[in-house]
């Protein structure tokens, strides 16, 4: 067998960065310095896959093109254009973050560490990607997809908090002075189109030369054997009409979908039946008798590392009664609409598919 090379974090970057000239792709994000659309792109990113995230991108940064756009618009509003990237505390907290630089920075992007971090939303990764790419700062950015890289040229594995470290403190030595952004989505990019989490085109790779998992054929196994665990669940949805009207309730604040609107639905145990758990929540929630009508359709959908069943009922309002709960974002609206309303995924197909 070929001696098993001992690459240093110095020997990434000059390998990297030619294989990016040749091979990166062209992203809207990547055609501009500007450090607020750079800082869009790379939240909007770090749960969403490039693909989807392109035509988002497009349209926020229309509709909000600067610090202070967004920094004034409805909280509403970001949330409508941000729905269907899912994770919305994403959205409020860039919103809340565009607030606190107009009030404190005249609404510019601190080009600083300690400054960025301070802002909601801002971890290292973020601070790391806008001062790299948008100022040329020599700061590590490493996503998922950069840190698998890293685990499998270093053979650094297993997900303890001690492996974290040797990975970070490998990716932070490893980043070039010169064009360190470029490197940073090189490294970024490289992870999610050659050195995948599964079958890695190691053949294809410009880090294979260097890259310790390869020679010992461990690619599989690092940085952590695969295991699929995905819990299942069930959830039943109305559709509760009303002299014409559909109802609809605001979520609250926190949460994935805090702040988004959705018809009312409920997440069933056991062998719960969904019409009676329906007609409970409509009566303790938002104080409603209906009779629960045919189902209308069924969908499934994911919601982080859990997939639910979820069957959509069409109701009737009978009767509402002045009750001390009662729903108070609750809101009875014309079907059509629901456009100026920013849904949730499964919620949106469900109108979607249902109400046209
Ligand atoms: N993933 C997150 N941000 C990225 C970027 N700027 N380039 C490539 N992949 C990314």
């Amino acid at each position: 067998m070929a001696r098993v090379p001992n690459p240093t974090p110095q020997d990434i970057a000059p390998r990297l960065l030619p294989w990016f000239s040749r091979n990166r792709r062209d992203l809207p994000w990547r055609r501009t310095r500007n450090p607020y659309r750079i800082w869009v792109a790379e939240v909007m990113l770090q749960q969403t896959q490039v693909e989807r995230v392109t035509p988002f991108y497009q349209r926020f940064v229309r509709g909000f093109p600067t610090v202070a756009g967004l920094a004034a618009a409805p909280l509403d509003e970001v949330l409508r254009h941000w729905a269907g990237l899912g994770y919305y505390s994403r959205a409020r907290n860039l919103h809340a973050a565009c607030q606190a630089l107009v009030a404190r920075n005249g609404g510019k992007v601190p080009a600083d560490y300690d400054e960025l971090v301070t802002l909601p939303g801002v971890g290292a990764y973020t601070a790391g990607a806008v001062l790299s790419i948008a100022f040329g700062q020599q700061h590590p950015a490493l996503d998922a997809n950069a840190k698998r890289v890293l685990a499998r040229v270093f053979h650094l594995r297993g997900d303890s908090a001690a492996a974290q470290r040797r990975i970070e403190r490998a990716g932070k030595a490893a980043v070039p002075a010169k064009r360190p952004g470029e490197y940073n989505q090189a490294l970024m990019e490289l992870g999610s189109l050659v050195c995948t989490p599964r079958k890695p085109k190691c053949d294809a790779c410009c880090l294979a030369e260097p890259c310790r998992a390869r020679h010992l054929d461990v690619t599989d196994s690092v940085p952590r054997p695969r295991r699929a665990r995905i819990r299942r669940g069930r959830a039943a949805l109305a559709i509760v009409r009303r002299r014409g009207r559909i109802l609809i309730a605001q979520r609250p604040p926190e949460g994935i979908w805090g702040g988004l609107w959705e018809f009312p639905n409920v997440e069933l145990s056991g062998d719960e039946d969904p019409a009676a758990a329906l007609r409970h929540i409509l009566r303790d929630e938002f104080a409603l008798e209906a009779e629960i009508g045919p189902e209308l359709g069924r969908h499934t959908y994911g919601i982080m590392s859990r997939r639910i069943d979820l069957t959509i009922y069409e109701a009737k309002a009978v009767r509402s009664r002045a009750h001390p709960r009662s729903h108070e974002g609750a809101r009875w609206i014309r079907p059509g609409d629901l456009d100026d309303y920013a849904l949730p995924a499964p919620h949106r197909r469900a109108a979607d598919s249902l109400l046209r």
